[in-house]
């Protein structure tokens, strides 16, 4: 198995994680109807996202394959304060940095893949990611303020600053 294989592997997962916690946000979250709204409608499409990637790899003769951790997102992860508001906050703003980084990977992915059909794949991607980190940011500027919230994903984005230098490579979304 090669390593582009790998990373199609890599986004499959990072897809069904990004369904599962938009999920995971309305079960935690259903008195909120805008956040359920908004959530519910990025679940379907990460949903979609994950179909796709999956057929890339049936097309390729590759299963998913188990999920491997991912020391990126399990360090934002643990930036995520513990309780109530806070932890709300934090928890969209650790996914509008996730998302945005992803859309940051396909982008380069589409300019940079020698295949058409990937090519095609992660530039069909890009329209939905590109969006997707400000349906986060504008949750967070609701619950707590657009300074606050700004502020606060500052903070967060300097100690993903300090995180990302330490990261080894990978064939991985992040
Ligand atoms: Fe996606
Ligand atoms: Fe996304």
């Amino acid at each position: 198995m090669g390593q582009v294989d790998r990373l199609l592997q890599d986004h499959a997962h990072c897809e069904k994680k990004a369904a599962a916690t938009a999920l995971s946000l309305i079960a935690a979250h259903p008195d909120q109807p805008k956040l359920v709204a908004a959530l519910s409608r990025l679940a379907q499409e990460e949903t979609r996202h994950l179909f796709l990637v999956l057929a890339e790899l049936e097309r390729r003769g590759q299963p998913l394959g188990r999920c491997a951790s991912d020391p990126y997102a399990k360090a934002l992860r643990s930036f995520i304060r513990s309780e109530g508001e806070a932890r709300l906050c934090d928890r969209l703003l650790v996914g509008a940095i996730i998302e945005a980084r992803s859309c940051e990977r396909f982008f380069l992915l589409e300019r940079h893949c020698t295949d058409e059909r990937l090519k095609k794949l992660y530039g069909s991607l890009l329209a939905a990611e590109a969006g997707h980190h400000s349906v986060f940011l504008r949750l967070a500027s609701d619950l707590v303020g657009r300074e606050a919230a700004r502020s606060r994903l500052e903070e967060l984005l300097e100690r993903e600053a300090e995180l990302i230098v330490r990261l080894p490579l990978r064939p991985a979304v992040h």
